[in-house]
Parts: structure tokens; C-alpha cells; sequence
């Protein structure tokens, strides 16, 4: 627990680390309610997490203390049916769901097990990377069904896609294009691309600025006033086939008329290309980026929107776009995953003031339910903040809990289950977590908890390291001979 107040991310590695705390913006909740019943934030019946009659909090029919016993902590447990909704969401409304391609976002959470359920639902997958194109595989997914974006496709990268017939490439810059032209040709592959335009939004607001990625001056896709050029020398092209439109606005963004604006400019430009270029494009895939339907309001998200939100938001979405015989596309990721998982872990230490703020708030009003019949008078303010040695390692400021959290106590963050496990790192040298999935009230050990000889197996001493000013504490006789080279 700590008190810090620092909120800026930054870049690069600890950029990672502190986008993670951000991500991870759920609830905390005590998985094991020993002394009262009382402190569900919400009782948000889509919730994946709920307490049994012994106040035992489970997921999935399973109780998360043994769990946390069997396989440790920190774990990520995940509930298979949620996942399996959460898809169901998507294909729910469409009438001709022929017209209609979901492709999963590998990159909030690549787990294999994930990649497979999606697969077997019939989900096809946006990628970016070689690592995600070989995770998709590993997975049993057919090359068919992905989609590869990403701005800094390799050679190597690209080649692996290639041979292998993705489905198509979603071109991100003039280079690129280039790029794919002759991998393509030295494979002797006709190549089925689609540029990814910028579509130069202003989205301001619509979500934490560090992850929107439609706005003019990101670094993603082809600015949409360039779109026309590229694509006419796309077509000039005899290893290029030109299937599609793609853009993608960001993430977390909980309202659609980004997207309706963002599909409109894409089908504008759909039609000009008809008309200037002769070309038919065949998809407009509008990438992804949904808020995820999550129990607890995250930074942006000024309410949980009704699950029921993502069948309306697909329908409204795909109307212009199949009325005019395209496919829609859609890349969701966070939507699909978030709420299907939390992060189990344990209380190590309470920092008593002035270190942390623990101290107890007296309500102006007893509520009702649950606190009242445990008799609960007192609640109990905590920052919840991780091990690592970084000031903005905090989950939570202020959580207010009407129970007295103590060493050993477990807890769950809700809403885990995208960008969760898939940014984590080995900041600290920390194992990575172990992950669970919940099926019919069986876990299974999707992921075990890395070693230490696992992270550092590709490391090596450099055995005959002679530094000329120092001895080594070997060849040194006395401490005196340490001093005197220092
Ligand atoms: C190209 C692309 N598609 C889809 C996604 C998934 O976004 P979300 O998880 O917000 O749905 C991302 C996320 O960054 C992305 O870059």
C-alpha cells in the first residue's frame, strides 16, 4: 500500500509497467470475506466473480482461496463462458453474419488456450507481429483467418505471413507496401492487402491519450489524404491484391459516433476509389477499440455501459456497409477479454500512516443490505499497490472496503483479462504470473508460473572477465588488496 501521486506513464519498458497499473483500472475485492459479508463494490449479476453461501468469494464455481493455494499467487484466472458471451455479444444482432468477420485482437491477451476457444467459436484473428502469427498457429488457427496489422512489420515478419497465406496485410505506411511487394514476389504469392488509413479524427477526450491512435499525427497507417495515391499504386502493382479498407481509432472509447464517423470517411473513400481508380475494395474493416462491458467505472468509461450495448453498436456499424454488399470487419480485443478474467493475489503487507492511509471512515448513514445486517460501522480507506520498485505501481487510490484488510488476506482485481498478462514484464526479475481458465467448473493450468532459470537461461557470464584496475574477489589476498585497487 502507498501514497504517491505521480500519473505520468512515459515510454518504453517502464512506460509498459505503468500502462499496465493504468489498464488494470478494475476493482478490488477481498476473495476470502472471513469476517463480513459485506463489501461487493457493485452486485453486477454480470459479474464473473460472486460469494457463496460461506462467503467465500469463487469464479466459474470454483473458490478463488484454493486456487491461490494450489497454484500461488499472483494468478490470472479466467472464466471460459464469460469469453464464450462475450463472443456470442458480437455475432448476436447480425442478421447476415455472412457479411461479417470478427477477428480477435491477439494482443490483449494471447493466451493459446484464449486463441483456441475464440477459433472454435469461429473468430478469426488480428495480429501484429511474428510472435502473434506464431502463437495463432501454435494455437491451431488457419492461416486464412488472420489478419496482419501493426506498423513495424519485418522482413522476416512479413515472410512467415506470406508463405503461410494470411488472409491479408494491413498496410501501414509507403514503405511497407514496398516491403510486402517483394516478399510477395520473391515468393511468387499474390498478396491480399488493405491499407490501414489514419482517418485524422479528432478524438480528444474519448479516451486516455496514450492509446488512441486515429487522430492526425499518430504514428499508425497512411494519413487518409494519402489513401487515394497509395492505393493507385497498390494497384499497379502485379504481386498486390487489393481486398480492403482498414483504420483503427484506439482503445476503451465507449461511444460509437467516433466509429460511425471514422466508417463514414472509410466509405467515402471506397466510393472515390470506384469512381478515380476502378477499384472494388471488398471489406471495410474498422478495427477495434470498443470499451470493455467491465463491472467497475475505469477512467474514461463514465458508466458500465449495458452488455447489450455491442449487438446495437455491431448493427448500427455494419447497415452501410453490407447494404452496399461489403464486408464489415471488426479487431476487438479489450471488449472481448476484460471482464472475463481477474488477477489473484495476496495482501503482503499493510502500511500503517503515514506511509499508507489506513484509517477508519465513520458513514454520516448506515446503508442498508449486506453492511447493515453485518453490523458493519466502520470502513477502511486503502492505496493497493504493487511490489515493484516504481512510484506508479498502484492499482487503486483510495478504496474505500468495509472490511480491515490484512497480510495474507487474498484479493482480486477485476477485469483482468485484457492487456493484463500480455503486458506484463520482468521488471525486478519477477516470475510471470500463472494462468487458470474456468470450463464447466474444472480449472485448468493454462499458463504455469515461469522460474528464475527460465528468465535468465539466455544469459551468460563472461568467464574470463579480466577488468585491468580491479582484482576479481578471488585473485584478491586481503580486503586491503580490494581497497588499494579500487
Ligand atoms: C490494429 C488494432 N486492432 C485492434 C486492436 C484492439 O483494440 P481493443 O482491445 O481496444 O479492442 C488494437 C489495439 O491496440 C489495434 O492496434
Amino acid at each position: 500500500m502507498s501514497d504517491s501521486t505521480d500519473n505520468k506513464e512515459g515510454s518504453g519498458f517502464m512506460g509498459s509497467i505503468r500502462r499496465l497499473s493504468r489498464r488494470l483500472s478494475g476493482t478490488v475485492l477481498s476473495a476470502d470475506s472471513r469476517d463480513v459479508k459485506a463489501y461487493l463494490v457493485r452486485n453486477d449479476k454480470r459479474n464473473i466473480y460472486s460469494y457463496d453461501g460461506e462467503d467465500q468469494l469463487k469464479v466459474g464455481g470454483i473458490v478463488l482461496k484454493e486456487l491461490a493455494e494450489e497454484y500461488g499467487t499472483p494468478l490470472y484466472v479466467y472464466d471460459a463462458n464469460r469469453l464464450v458471451d462475450n463472443y456470442r455479444l458480437y455475432l448476436g444482432s447480425l442478421k447476415n453474419v455472412k457479411n461479417f468477420m470478427l477477428c480477435y485482437a491477439v494482443k490483449a491477451n494471447p493466451n493459446l488456450a484464449l486463441l483456441n476457444l475464440f477459433y472454435k467459436l469461429g473468430a478469426g484473428f488480428d495480429v501484429v507481429s511474428g510472435g502473434e502469427i506464431a502463437r495463432c498457429l501454435a494455437a491451431g488457427v488457419d492461416p486464412a483467418k488472420i489478419i496482419f496489422s501493426g506498423c513495424g512489420k519485418t522482413v522476416e515478419e512479413l515472410t512467415v505471413a506470406v508463405k503461410a497465406d494470411v488472409q491479408c496485410i494491413n498496410v501501414e505506411s509507403w514503405e511497407e507496401l514496398d516491403r510486402i511487394e517483394a516478399v510477395a514476389s520473391r515468393h511468387n504469392k499474390m498478396q491480399n492487402i488493405s491499407i490501414r488509413v489514419n482517418p485524422e479524427l479528432n478524438l480528444d477526450g474519448l479516451s486516455h491519450p496514450n492509446i488512441l491512435t486515429g487522430s492526425g499525427g499518430h504514428k499508425f497507417g497512411v494519413p487518409i489524404g494519402e489513401a487515394v495515391a497509395i492505393y493507385s499504386r497498390a494497384k499497379a502493382s502485379a504481386s498486390l491484391k487489393i481486398k480492403g479498407i482498414s483504420c483503427h481509432l484506439g482503445s476503451n472509447i465507449d461511444k460509437l459516433e467516433p466509429f460511425i464517423e471514422a466508417r463514414d470517411r472509410l466509405l467515402a473513400l471506397a466510393d472515390e476509389l470506384r469512381q478515380e481508380l476502378s477499384i472494388c475494395v471488398e471489406h471495410i474493416n474498422l478495427g477495434g477499440g470498443f470499451a470493455a462491458q467491465i463491472s467497475g467505472a475505469s477512467a474514461h468509461v463514465s458508466e458500465t455501459p449495458a452488455a447489450d450495448t455491442i449487438p446495437q453498436w455491431v448493427e448500427r456499424l455494419a447497415k452501410p456497409i453490407t447494404e452496399r454488399g461489403l464486408k464489415m470487419v471488426l479487431e476487438p480485443g479489450r471488449s472481448l477479454v476484460a471482464d472475463g478474467g481477474v488477477l489473484l493475489t495476496k495482501v503482503e503487507y499493510v502500511k500503517a500512516p503515514p506511509y499508507g492511509q489506513q484509517h477508519p471512515i465513520v458513514p454520516g448513514q448506515l446503508k442498508g443490505g449486506h453492511e447493515a445486517s453485518a453490523g458493519l460501522t466502520t470502513e477502511f480507506k486503502y492505496n493497493v499497490a504493487g511490489p515493484i520498485c516504481e512510484t506508479t505501481d498502484v492499482f487503486h487510490r483510495d478504496l474505500v472496503l468495509g472490511q480491515k484488510l490484512e497480510s495474507g488476506d487474498y484479493v482480486i482485481i477485476v477485469d483482468a483479462g485484457a492487456y493484463g498478462s500480455s503486458m506484463t514484464s520482468n521488471y525486478n526479475t519477477r516470475n510471470k504470473p500463472a494462468e487458470v481458465m474456468i470450463h464447466d467448473g474444472h480449472p485448468t493450468l493454462i499458463r504455469e508460473r515461469e522460474t528464475y532459470e527460465e528468465q535468465f537461461k539466455r544469459e551468460k557470464l563472461v568467464l574470463d572477465l579480466k577488468l585491468k584496475s580491479l582484482n576479481t574477489v578471488e585473485e584478491a589476498e586481503s580486503q586491503e588488496d580490494l581497497n588499494n585497487a579500487a
